[in-house]
């Protein structure tokens, strides 16, 4: 089975864990595309749904899914299912590689549970090799570099992105990431940082695995 296989599996075991009548947080990426194809089938039980992006708004609209509420009417979501880069065994995440990770962390903070759907190649011993994405405001992206080449990073503008939020995209490269809560507050304490990209103070609360042998769920 390929990869994308893996992801469809886990996207669709998500929907085991929608009650009806609810909101749901919806990620981006190419998991999540599953996902929406998934959720489109049961469209007509569920409340509405929170985007996470430009990407999954578009998305959701062409399924038919149109009850798209503004997140700022929230300040607790029963659920959130996204996808990740990277997830280690204490449900710490990597996560931005579609650029959208503002509004997923903003997700992931209201969320009571969120639900990790990804396929088996995502689950690591130790974060890092997956470039940890920073969202920063354009006029930081000098200083913020240099901060990260401290800690041992190598930073690297994204090209041709540009966030929903209007901002850029610090790809850092070369961190090996023994202590993902401590490198998330000295990256969040930096001025000009919108978003790191490390999702270890709030991870995942299931990780729906895409397997050769069917989906692993791994709960905290
Ligand atoms: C989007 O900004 C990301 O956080 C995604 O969740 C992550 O990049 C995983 O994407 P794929 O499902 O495309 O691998």
């Amino acid at each position: 089975m390929n990869l994308n296989e893996y992801k469809k599996q886990a996207a669709w075991a998500a929907l085991n864990y929608i009650s009806p009548g609810t909101v749901i947080g919806v990620g981006t990426g190419s998991t999540v595309f599953h996902f929406i194809e998934a959720l489109s089938t049961i469209k007509h039980l569920i409340s509405g749904v929170v985007s996470s992006s430009d990407s999954s708004t578009i998305l959701l609209k062409s399924k038919g899914i149109n009850n798209i509420l503004n997140l700022n009417t929230f300040n607790s979501l029963e659920i959130y299912i996204d996808s990740a880069d990277e997830i280690n065994s204490s449900m710490q995440m990597i996560k931005g590689g579609g650029a959208a990770l503002t509004k997923e962390k903003i997700i992931a903070a209201i969320a009571k549970k969120f639900i990790c759907i990804i396929d088996e190649t995502k689950k690591v011993n130790i974060l890092g090799s997956f470039p940890l994405p920073i969202e920063v405001i354009p006029a930081a992206s000098s200083f913020i570099s240099n901060e990260v080449i401290k800690i041992g990073g190598k930073p690297r503008i994204r090209k041709n992105v540009i966030t929903d939020n209007g901002n850029i995209i610090l790809d850092v490269h070369n961190l090996c990431i023994h202590d993902p809560v401590l490198i998330e507050k000295k990256i969040n304490l930096l001025p000009g940082v919108v978003t790191v990209g490390l999702f270890a103070l709030r991870g995942a609360d299931v990780i729906l695995m895409g397997t050769n042998n069917g989906v692993k769920i791994i709960e905290k």
